[in-house]
């Protein structure tokens, strides 16, 4: 499958720098697999089926992108699937280190997988899941920054605190 894009991440949830990704990814690829790596050992804030659920309310009706969790090794889920691509994002030089080090992994792996980088927009560079969470956790608004499904999740998830 040589037009088909694999984009794996925690999506703990997806942000809009993650569908920046998926949308311009779409430029270059016929389909993008949005793909949960479900990691038993990783306590995250949202289970399995809401992630999914916040990715399939961000791509509303595409059929060019398909939402799926893994378990296990990225690239045994991608030779699974016939996948030969796997995208990723770049947000700054600190991203580099990490990406080179697991892209590297996964073609010590296997060398039928390659991964392919795009650089995240100007507008998103700044943006993680985790930080998402905590401005929402201290009451902040993180319109423009998730998905609108995505900040009513997060609101309902996690209250706005009183006011003191
Ligand atoms: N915009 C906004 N945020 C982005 C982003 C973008 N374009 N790209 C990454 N991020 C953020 C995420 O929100 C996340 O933030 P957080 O740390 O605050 O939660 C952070 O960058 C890292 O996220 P992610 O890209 O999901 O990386 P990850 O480390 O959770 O996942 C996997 C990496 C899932 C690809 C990797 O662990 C994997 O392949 N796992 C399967 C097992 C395997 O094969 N391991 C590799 C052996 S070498």
């Amino acid at each position: 499958m040589r037009n088909v894009a694999i984009y794996p991440g925690s999506f703990d949830p997806i942000t809009c720098g993650h569908v920046d990704i998926v949308q311009r990814g779409l430029n270059v690829f016929d389909r993008i697999v949005v793909a949960i790596a479900v990691n038993p050992r990783k306590q995250t804030t949202f289970d399995d089926d809401e992630r999914v659920a916040m990715i399939c309310e961000a791509f509303p009706d595409d059929p060019r992108v398909e939402v799926v969790c893994f378990t296990g090794l990225l690239v045994d889920y991608c030779r699974r699937r016939g996948i030969k691509t796997v995208l990723r994002g770049l947000r700054a030089l600190s991203d580099f280190e990490f990406e080179f080090q697991l892209a590297s992994m996964n073609r010590r792996l296997t060398d039928e997988v390659d991964s392919i980088f795009m650089m995240t927009s100007d507008e998103h560079f700044f943006v993680s899941s985790s930080l998402v969470r905590e401005v929402v956790q201290n009451g902040g608004d993180v319109t423009g920054l998730v998905p609108e499904p995505v900040r009513r999740r997060l609101l309902a998830r996690f209250p706005p605190p009183p006011v003191t």
